[in-house]
């Protein structure tokens, strides 16, 4: 964990230092370090990295591979307008919205296929990175000039008839890490040493900082002081289990619900339910460090210039949706629910292209290649896709939702 150094980040292990020393204890939780180390104001991994997401950077995501993904989800957008009866205005709120890549291709592709439901759309974002505010702004100029897209903060979030979504949000939250220490559940802390003018971050086990933690074991149904007793059971949680847990995301959880007045919130993200996110054999935990398309598990690395996330608990939003008053619409994987959108007629009509041309013909390949990967099972395609409803009571299935539908019903045949 010795501190490598650059300029921004001398500067952020300082702020960090300097807030450690200052805590009691003199230790922060490790979502506390997470969050400074991602958002930081001025030197967080994304208040200075606008450009480090796509290709060239540290990661990308759906939206860098193709605009197919946004067309798709467009597709998704325009029924779930239809099923809550055309309203007007409907409401899609972005949180995350990353460089805009995903907004943009889902509103030309709502203003070139579903003309009426555009008409009638009000296009929210709500970013945390002031820096990436700026790159959503340049991108969707066209769209701002007509007055379709808006930015709010999520403390002023509006109440809204149509559908909060995200790509890739709840991964970039802040986690708190738990280890099991001789049967008891104990926190993870970031502390600090210094010696000869180097400073190191060191971890430190000491007792939960907040009840919250046992909580979400509780709302999640796992116990990680389980003994088995037989050999049938799961295996016993090993001493040393370590696992990260999200609170952030019950707390935005409850407040989408609470902005939602008619329905739906659809999350993409990477992550498991519960029983397979905290099974015994994950003893290390989710959390992974991405650095120019690397990938790691020191988050003391690289402060501020490497991504930091873990993988996203879906029964745990689940759960906590049902609480505040959001029904489980459905759960699929990212290839399934693409796939029921139409992404197979695209790679079929890619397949049947006329064109001869070498140009045409590589870029026909390009084309089939990210929709491959859009759908790949060892990659993008195992994301999970969860559909959560609020005052909608139609018995009408989503259209994204039908592979998961088909696939549940073979399953029982
Ligand atoms: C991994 S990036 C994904 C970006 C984009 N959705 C995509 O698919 O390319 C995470 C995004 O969530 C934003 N973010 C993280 N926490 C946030 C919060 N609490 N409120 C708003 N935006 C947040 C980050 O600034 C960034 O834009």
């Amino acid at each position: 964990m010795q501190l490598e150094t650059n300029s921004s980040q001398r500067t952020l292990d300082a702020v960090i230092t300097q807030r450690i020393i200052e805590s009691p204890y003199r230790r922060i939780s490790f979502a506390e370090y997470m969050d400074l180390a991602l958002y930081h104001p001025e030197y967080g991994y994304y208040a200075s990295s606008a450009t480090q997401i796509g290709a060239a950077g540290d990661f990308f995501t759906s939206c860098h591979l193709s605009a197919d993904f946004g067309e798709l989800l467009a597709e998704q957008f325009a029924q779930m307008w239809s099923l809550l009866q055309q309203p007007n205005p409907f409401t899609l709120v972005e949180m995350g919205a990353g460089q805009g890549l995903l907004a943009i291709d889902v509103l030309t592709a709502l203003q070139r296929h579903h003309p009426d439901c555009f008409a009638c759309l009000e296009y929210v974002i709500i970013e945390r990175a002031a820096a990436l505010i700026q790159a959503q702004q340049r991108q969707l100029r066209q769209f701002i000039e007509i007055g379709v897209v808006r930015w709010c903060d999520f403390a002023d979030a509006p109440a809204v008839t149509g559908c909060w979504f995200s790509n890739e949000l709840i991964d970039a939250f802040p986690v708190h890490q738990v280890v099991l220490e001789t049967g008891q559940l104990k926190e993870v802390f970031v502390s600090v040493i210094q010696e000869n003018s180097q400073t190191q971050f060191v971890e430190v086990v000491g007792d939960l900082s907040t009840p919250k933690l046992e909580e979400y074991f509780n709302l999640i149904g796992i116990d990680l002081r389980f003994v088995p007793r037989s050999q049938r059971e799961s295996p016993p949680y090993p001493d040393g289990y370590r696992t990260e847990v999200n609170l952030a995301a019950l707390d935005w959880m409850s407040t989408v619900a609470n902005h939602l007045q008619r329905g739906y919130v659809l999350t993409i993200d990477y992550g498991y339910p519960s029983d397979r996110y905290y099974h015994p054999t994950r003893s290390t935990g989710t959390l992974q460090c991405y650095f120019q398309h690397q990938h790691h598990s020191d988050p003391y690395r690289n402060v501020g210039q490497q991504d930091i996330t873990a993988h996203v608990d879906f029964t745990a939003l689940e759960k906590q949706g049902k609480l505040c008053g959001l029904n489980r619409v459905g759960y699929t994987k990212q290839a399934l629910f693409l796939m029921a959108l139409g992404l197979g007629d695209r790679l079929t009509a890619l397949g049947q292209s006329p064109a001869t041309d070498a140009q045409s013909i590589q870029e026909s390949l390009r084309q089939r290649d990210s929709l491959h990967n859009l759908i790949n099972p060892l990659g993008l395609g195992d994301f999970g896709v969860l559909i959560q409803s609020k005052g909608v009571d139609s018995t009408v299935p989503l259209i994204g939702l039908m592979g998961e539908i088909v696939n549940t019903q073979k399953k029982r045949e």
